[in-house]
């Protein structure tokens, strides 16, 4: 066992592995149980106590009361999860606190589940298990009660080309689709290039019977001209490129009235009340969404109106949620490990003790090296 003891508090949950991987390198650990969020006043109550680490995950909100109550002995907040608009960086970094998220390890899972999410509702699987379960399918028939509509060789629009939205592309890539990209701040044209490469060469060898292509294009055309349209940004409410609302009236209307609207990102990035409208009102086919505005989805919310439930799939933020990219404690594989090994790299002064050096420090700008915590403001 390691001498040097670390108090480490976490507001939910990482797994039984990742937990006792805490306690041998000699963190005193101690587990909200969970598992709905800790109220904040606890959360202050503990980062007040002389905790070293604060682990954390997407709902806990991370703000100055926070880093104000641990001034002076908390040392880092290690997130278990790849957004962090939970965590006020400007705050994190008045108090020169790092933390730490989880990317990469995810990618793959959370992409899956979009893309999963996009068959299903596509395919109408929802309907046709309801209606087996229910007795109420009469017969085979060639087109009734219903059809649903293929995803190969269709156009889907990538909104967002960072780690997710091109693992997104990947899968696309094995059913056909043509893929029409927009980001607003990053665009990675030498992976679509590659990507285009990958997709010639599918044609010449004749898997393919119709070349498909992708490529760059402003917002609006990448709405107008696609049939499934899927997101991939990270929530960002102020600055130059904000995502909040990105989907909103103005821009449902620019979509065709039989495309269908994917959200595994984050809930704000679309106007739920617009987009209920837009269903209501079929401007467009449907929705699948595993990200709200709120969450848990509350009862009154206007997606779960009966009215639309057969074009608009709910799942419950699921996205990451595969077992090995949740719970693994390899930080190559796993949410959890990387989320362990991001909290001990600030307390066991890894790197030299350079944050800015550390991985998985997201504030890589917060700028002090390991024992010179909290004396920010
Ligand atoms: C999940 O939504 C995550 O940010 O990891």
């Amino acid at each position: 066992m390691p001498k040097n003891k670390f108090k480490v508090f976490a507001t939910c949950h990482i797994g039984d592995a990742a937990e006792n991987r805490l306690r041998e390198r000699g963190c005193v650990l101690e587990v909200y149980p969970g598992p709905e969020a800790p109220p904040k006043s606890l959360i202050l109550e503990k980062a007040g106590s002389g905790i070293d680490g604060l682990i954390t995950t997407l709902r806990d909100p991370i703000d100055a009361e926070v880093f104000e109550a641990g001034k002076g002995t908390l040392k880092v907040v290690s997130q278990i999860a790849v957004g962090f608009d939970n965590i006020n960086r400007a705050d994190a970094n008045r108090y020169k606190i790092p933390f730490t998220n989880t990317p990469e390890v995810l990618n793959d899972a959370t992409a899956e589940f979009a893309f999963l999410m996009m068959g299903t509702l596509s395919r109408r699987m929802w309907d046709s298990e309801k209606l087996v379960r229910e007795q109420k399918w009469g017969a085979w028939h060639p087109f009734l009660p219903f059809l649903g509509d293929e995803i190969t060789g269709k156009t889907i629009a990538i909104i967002g080309t960072g780690r997710i939205g091109l693992a997104m592309i990947k899968k696309c890539l094995g059913f056909d689709m043509n893929v029409l990209c927009y980001d607003p701040v990053y665009q990675n044209k030498k992976f679509v290039a590659d990507v285009q490469l990958l997709m010639d060469m599918r044609h010449r060898l004749g898997m393919v019977k119709e070349n498909t292509w992708i490529k760059y294009v402003p917002l609006e055309e990448a709405l107008s001209q696609s049939d499934y349209i899927s997101l991939h940004v990270p929530l960002v409410r102020e600055g130059d490129a904000p995502t909040y609302h990105l989907i909103n009236e103005r821009t449902l209307k620019l979509m065709r009235k039989e495309a269908y609207l994917i959200n595994a990102a984050r809930g704000p990035v679309v106007d739920e009340n617009a987009l209920a409208k837009a269903l209501r009102e079929h401007w467009i086919a449907g929705a699948a969404l595993d990200v709200y505005a709120k969450e848990p989805l509350p009862a009154d919310s206007p997606l779960l109106d009966p009215e639309i439930q057969d074009r608009c799939r709910l799942f419950h933020h699921f996205a990451s949620a595969g077992r090995i990219t949740r719970l693994s404690i390899d930080p190559d594989k796993g949410m959890a490990g990387r989320c362990i090994q991001g909290l001990l790299d600030v307390l066991e002064g890894n790197y030299g003790g350079d944050t800015a050096k550390m991985p998985y420090v997201v504030n890589k700008e917060v700028g002090h090296r390991t024992g010179e915590y909290g004396e920010g403001i």
